[in-house]
C-alpha cells in the first residue's frame, strides 16, 4: 500500500560513494520521525555527477527498497540532493522604482524586484536551483522581511542564487524517475546537510558548513540567518584514498580500508611504535608500515583541501563574520585529527556536525555521512507544501512570509 504521501517525507542522497534514502514521518506533535533508512554503494557517479545511468538507477532502487522495507511503507517521491563542480553560487541584487501616487509597495512590485535580481544573463545550459532570499531594502532601510504595504520610492532585494548545469540536474532527476521516484525538489547538497547539522544560532552568528564527501567538498556559509556564500570543490575522500594507494603501493580497496581504520592527519595522535600490515599490488606480499607513515600521506591532502576552502572564504570576504566558526560533516569529517587541523588552518573553532533535530531510529543515521540524507528529509518536512522544483531555502527569519514568497518564486519559472 502506498504511504500517505503528505505524512512521509523521503530524503534521497545520491552521493559519489553511496546512495542513501531516509524515510521520515511527520508526527502529530510536529516532529520528523525517522522510520526507515536504506543504502547502496554508488558506482555511477563521479565527483558528484551522474556518469552512468544504469548503475545509478540500480543504486537508487536498492537504497529506496531497503528504506521501504525497514519503514514498512512504499514511497514514490523524494527530495534529492545535487552537487558537482558545475554548480555555482553567487549573490545578486535587484532594484525597482515604486510608481504611483501612494508609493505603497504591492505584490507586483515585489515580484518585479525578485525578477530583476534573479534573471542574470544565464547561459541556456544553466538553470537556477535555489533563490535564497537575504533581505529587502526600502529606500535604504535594510533587513526588511516583508516590504508589502510599506511606503517607499525604491525597493531592492538581495538574493543568493545557486545555478547548475541543466543536463547534470536532469540526469539526476531521470535516474530517480527510472528508479520509480518522482523528484519533489533538487536541493544543493551542502544546504541539505546544513538543515540537519546547524543550529539557528550558528546561522545567525555566522558559520561555514564544509561537507567533505567522497568526490566533492561542499561549502555553504550563513550569516544573519541567511545563506551568503556557496561553493563546490571537486576534491574529497577519494583523493585521500588514492594518495594512500599510491603512497603505500596498495590496491584502492585496501587503501580505503586502511584509511578509514587507521588513518589520522596528525602524527601526534598515533603512537610512534605502531605498525600496520599493508597488502601489496598484483599478488605481491604484504609489508609492515609504520602507522605514522599514513599520517605523512594524509596530512598534505588534508591541508590542501582545507586551504582551498579557507581561500574561498577569504576571497568571498566573509572570513570576518564566521563568529560561530566551522562545522565539518560528510564522511571525510571522520578522518582523525582533521577537525584539529582545520582549527589550526582557519584559526576558528571547528566541530564535526552530525544529524540532529529528528526522532525515531536516530542511531541508524548517527554519523556525518547521513547529514545530507537526513537534511533532505528535514528540508522536505520544513518546505512540504507543494512547490516548484526550484525551491527557496527557508531561513528561520524568513519562515513568516514563506508561503507568499513561494508563490512569487513559482510564478517566475
Ligand atoms: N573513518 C573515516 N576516516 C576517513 N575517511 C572516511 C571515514 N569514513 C568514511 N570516510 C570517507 O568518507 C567518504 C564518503 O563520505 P560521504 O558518504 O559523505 O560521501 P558521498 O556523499 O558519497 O560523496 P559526495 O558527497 O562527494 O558525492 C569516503 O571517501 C570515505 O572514505
Ligand atoms: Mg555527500
Amino acid at each position: 500500500m502506498l504511504a500517505r504521501l503528505d505524512r512521509y517525507i523521503v530524503g534521497l542522497d545520491v552521493g559519489t560513494t553511496k546512495v542513501c534514502a531516509v524515510i521520515g514521518k511527520a508526527t502529530d506533535d510536529g516532529e520528523l520521525e525517522i522510520v526507515g533508512v536504506g543504502h547502496a554503494p554508488s558506482r555511477g557517479q563521479k565527483r558528484g555527477v551522474v556518469v552512468e545511468i544504469g548503475s545509478t538507477v540500480a543504486s537508487i532502487k536498492s537504497a529506496i527498497e531497503e528504506a521501504e522495507l525497514s519503514a514498512g511503507v512504499s514511497v514514490d517521491r523524494a527530495w534529492i540532493s545535487a552537487t558537482g563542480d558545475h554548480i555555482r553560487g553567487f549573490n545578486s541584487r535587484g532594484s525597482v522604482t515604486i510608481e504611483g501616487r501612494a508609493r505603497e509597495i504591492t505584490e507586483q512590485d515585489i515580484r518585479r524586484v525578485i525578477d530583476a535580481a534573479s534573471h542574470p544573463d544565464l547561459p541556456k545550459d544553466r538553470e537556477i536551483v535555489h533563490l535564497l532570499p537575504q533581505q529587502f531594502v526600502v529606500d535604504g532601510q535594510d533587513r526588511i522581511l516583508d516590504p508589502l504595504g510599506m511606503s517607499g520610492t525604491r525597493l531592492e532585494v538581495e538574493l543568493h542564487l545557486v545555478v547548475a548545469s541543466v543536463s547534470a540536474v536532469q540526469n539526476l532527476v531521470n535516474c530517480a524517475n527510472s528508479g520509480g521516484i518522482e523528484v519533489q525538489a533538487v536541493v544543493l547538497e551542502s544546504l541539505a546537510s546544513s538543515e540537519a547539522t546547524l543550529t539557528d544560532d550558528e546561522r545567525e552568528l555566522g558559520v561555514a558548513l564544509v561537507d567533505i564527501g567522497g568526490g566533492t567538498t561542499d561549502l555553504v556559509c550563513f550569516h544573519g540567518g541567511t545563506v551568503c556564500h556557496t561553493a563546490v570543490f571537486p576534491v574529497g575522500g577519494q583523493n585521500f584514498t588514492n594518495d594512500v594507494g599510491v603512497g603505500l603501493r596498495t590496491p584502492l580497496a585496501e587503501a580505503e580500508q586502511i584509511k578509514t581504520r587507521y588513518g589520522a592527519v596528525l602524527a601526534e595522535l598515533v603512537p610512534a611504535d605502531q605498525s600496520i600490515e599493508v597488502a601489496g599490488i598484483g599478488g605481491r606480499g604484504s609489508q609492515l608500515v609504520p602507522r605514522r607513515r599514513l599520517c605523512d600521506i594524509l596530512k598534505p591532502r588534508a591541508v590542501e583541501i582545507l586551504d582551498i576552502v579557507r581561500e574561498e572564504i577569504l576571497r568571498s570576504g566573509i572570513g570576518d563574520v564566521l563568529h560561530a566558526g566551522i562545522v565539518l560533516t560528510g564522511g571525510g569529517a571522520l578522518l582523525e585529527g582533521l577537525a584539529e587541523t582545520a582549527e589550526q588552518r582557519f584559526g576558528l573553532p571547528v566541530r564535526v556536525g552530525v544529524p540532529s533535530g529528528v526522532t525515531g531510529v536516530t542511531d541508524l543515521v548517527a554519523g556525518p555521512v547521513y547529514s545530507t540524507a537526513v537534511g533532505l528529509a528535514l528540508y522536505g518536512y520544513r518546505n512540504r507544501e507543494p512547490r516548484s522544483r526550484f525551491e527557496l531555502q527557508d531561513p528561520a527569519w524568513y519562515r513568516r512570509v514563506r508561503g507568499r514568497f513561494a508563490e512569487w518564486i513559482r510564478d517566475l519559472f
